[in-house]
């Protein structure tokens, strides 16, 4: 039987990279964005490798829009194997600068539109008793970081999501994945917006420009999205996928730092590696 796959914010990154892979592993794969007109690249490469895909138009942000794919889908292919949401930014700025309606737009996309695409494929799901959905969490889901603030706590809340999800579609048959993926080359940190106070200066100012200079460093050494792409298709072979995967050397190394120290220790240990204090 033909699997199907859906991939939310494929027209970049790990979205783009992971929706390729999937199709490479024979799945139908819906490589969904919210602007269809950026879809040419991926076309190109599925119809040179004779690949089933389909672009189709998705913002996870918008109710409407997400029905629509969803609905389009099941009446196509009548069932859904693997939900990647993958869709997502973020925004620079301390907890002080960052608006609450900043917050709540970043929440929207990072979290609520997770909770929405959820929603909307888990009753197909759990009717086949059989289904994966993997959730692009991060590194920045397990650590606090300081100028990220309102990021960070996004993919805290997806963390929380899926390890609750997966006590309750577990007993459907219906497997939730984490990802947590380092630092990665892609679009992401040139399309990070900066909160409106940020960019006015103040108290923050130091600290905020010391960890975007540091973060974009490390971005230049970044891990490929294919990496995480390949992550994805190993969890998904896997007969009982762990709740999470990490992507990345430096995520491997945050991680196990992390469990070694104790919480003062590891704050200690993230002052230095992000900014000397
Ligand atoms: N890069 C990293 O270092 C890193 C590390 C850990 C986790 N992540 C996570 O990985 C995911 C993918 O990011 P990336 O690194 O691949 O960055 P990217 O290249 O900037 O890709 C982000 C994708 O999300 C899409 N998107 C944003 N808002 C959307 C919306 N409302 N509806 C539909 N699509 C939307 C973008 O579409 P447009 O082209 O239309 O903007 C783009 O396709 C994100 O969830 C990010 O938080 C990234």
């Amino acid at each position: 039987m033909e699997k199907v796959a859906v991939v939310t914010g494929s027209s970049s990154g790990i979205g783009f990279e992971t929706s390729l892979a999937l199709a490479r592993e024979g799945y139908f794969t819906y490589a969904t964005m919210r602007d269809v007109k950026k879809a040419d690249k991926i076309q190109k490469i599925a119809d040179e490798e004779s690949l089933s895909l389909k672009v189709i138009e998705l913002d996870v942000d918008n109710e409407e829009s997400a029905e629509n794919a969803i609905n389009t889908i099941i009446q196509e292919k009548g069932r859904i194997d693997v939900l990647v949401n993958n869709a997502g930014w973020g925004i620079w700025g301390t907890g002080e600068d960052v608006s609450v309606e900043e917050f709540k737009e970043q929440f929207e996309t990072n979290f609520f539109s997770v909770v929405r695409m959820i929603q909307k494929v888990a009753p197909t799901m759990r009717n086949q008793g059989s289904g994966n959905i993997v959730n692009i969490s991060s590194v920045a889901g397990r650590i606090g970081l300081p100028a990220s603030t309102a990021y960070v706590s996004s993919k805290f809340a997806v963390e929380g999501l899926s390890e609750s999800l997966r006590y309750e579609l577990g007993q459907f048959g219906v497997n939730v994945i984490i990802i947590e993926p380092g630092v990665i080359k892609t679009n992401f940190f040139d399309s990070m917006k900066t909160a409106k106070k940020a960019d006015e200066g103040g108290v923050y100012r130091d600290i905020t420009i010391k960890v975007i200079t540091g973060v974009k460093m490390m971005a230049e050494m970044g891990t490929s999205p294919k990496e995480v792409a390949q992550v994805i298709i190993k969890s998904l072979k896997e007969e009982k996928p762990l709740p999470r995967y990490i992507v990345g050397n430096d995520a491997a190394m945050f991680m196990e730092s992390k469990k070694m120290k104790t919480d003062i220790e590891f704050e200690n240990y993230m002052k230095k590696e992000l900014y000397s204090e």
